[in-house]
């Protein structure tokens, strides 16, 4: 009996996110295990069929959403798909990866959205991930996030655990201040770009038709990506089992090059609180 009282009275999570190469996905788990918070639901919202369900009304004690930094903004997918979320009321703390560039406007943009849902953001986070255009003869952000990173995201899920402990009414029941612009900053990467080549050691195995969000890969057409529906993403170039996906030469592999050399400094997570 007191088992059921134990179970019956601890906090849940909800997790929300896009994560096409798992590193999103990788913190925000990290941060749930800190809270302590048994996962209620999780809402992966990477692939385009997980996108048709849109829950009526999200319920927990805290939502976390998460996103990963396109030009300095969210992507617009992931964007549109948590505007049409529903959460009154409801704690929340928005939280963006990053390839060790910027994060410029999104996690502004992320926060604003859960304002929107109806959701009172306390607490935010800015992470580190691997860079989506990142090889290992292209590094950028290689193996982000580490064993570093993730002590932070538990130490920062401990936080806020311990900032919703406080009593409701009391100064913490204020929203987050994040980094950001207003107007949130334009993306410059335009879509149908030429991105990906496959190779002759594709052999048809059809992983990168399963991991593509937009459902971007031609089957019919050698596996071949059509860029017009592409949105950079790498998922099936990191997926491939073969390495038989690589980046074209032209504009994006430019960015990779040019990244490689100018993001070389690892840059450290970011937290931030509703004041106290
Ligand atoms: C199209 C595109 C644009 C990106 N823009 C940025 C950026 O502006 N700044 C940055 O630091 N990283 C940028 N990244 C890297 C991702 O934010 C980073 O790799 C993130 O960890 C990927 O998250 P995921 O593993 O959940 O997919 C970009 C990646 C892509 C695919």
């Amino acid at each position: 009996m007191g088992e059921i009282n134990i179970k019956m009275n601890r906090k849940t999570i909800t997790l929300v996110y896009f994560s096409p190469t798992a590193t999103t996905r990788t913190v925000l788990e990290e941060i749930a295990k800190g809270t302590g918070y048994d996962v209620a639901d999780v809402y992966d919202i990477t692939l385009s069929k997980t996108r048709k369900q849109i829950p009526s009304k999200l319920d927990s004690a805290l939502i976390v959403f998460g996103a990963p930094v396109y030009s300095g903004r969210l992507p617009g997918l992931a964007a549109d798909y948590f505007k049409q979320l529903s959460a009154p009321g409801i704690p929340a703390v928005p939280v963006v990866l990053y390839g060790n560039r910027e994060y410029e406007d999104a996690l502004l943009e992320l926060k604003d959205i859960c304002v929107k849902c109806g959701c009172r953001p306390l607490a935010a986070g800015a992470f580190i991930g691997e860079h989506s255009f990142s090889t290992k003869q292209v590094p950028i952000a290689l193996n982000r996030p580490d064993k570093k990173d993730l002590a932070s995201a538990f130490e920062f899920g401990q936080k806020i655990a311990k900032l919703l402990d406080r009593p409701a009414t009391g100064p913490s029941s204020g929203t987050v201040d994040v980094r950001g612009n207003i107007p949130y900053k334009t993306p410059p990467i335009p879509r149908g770009l030429p991105f990906i080549d496959v190779t002759d050691d594709c052999t048809a195995c059809g992983i990168c038709v399963a991991v593509c969000p937009v459902d971007a890969v031609n089957e019919k057409e050698g596996f071949c990506t059509m860029d017009e529906i592409c949105v950079h993403c790498c998922a099936c170039i990191k997926a491939c089992p073969e390495s038989a996906r690589i980046m074209k030469d032209g504009p994006l592999k430019d960015i990779a090059d040019r990244l490689n050399q100018t993001c070389g400094t690892r840059k450290a997570p970011e937290t931030f609180f509703a004041a106290v």
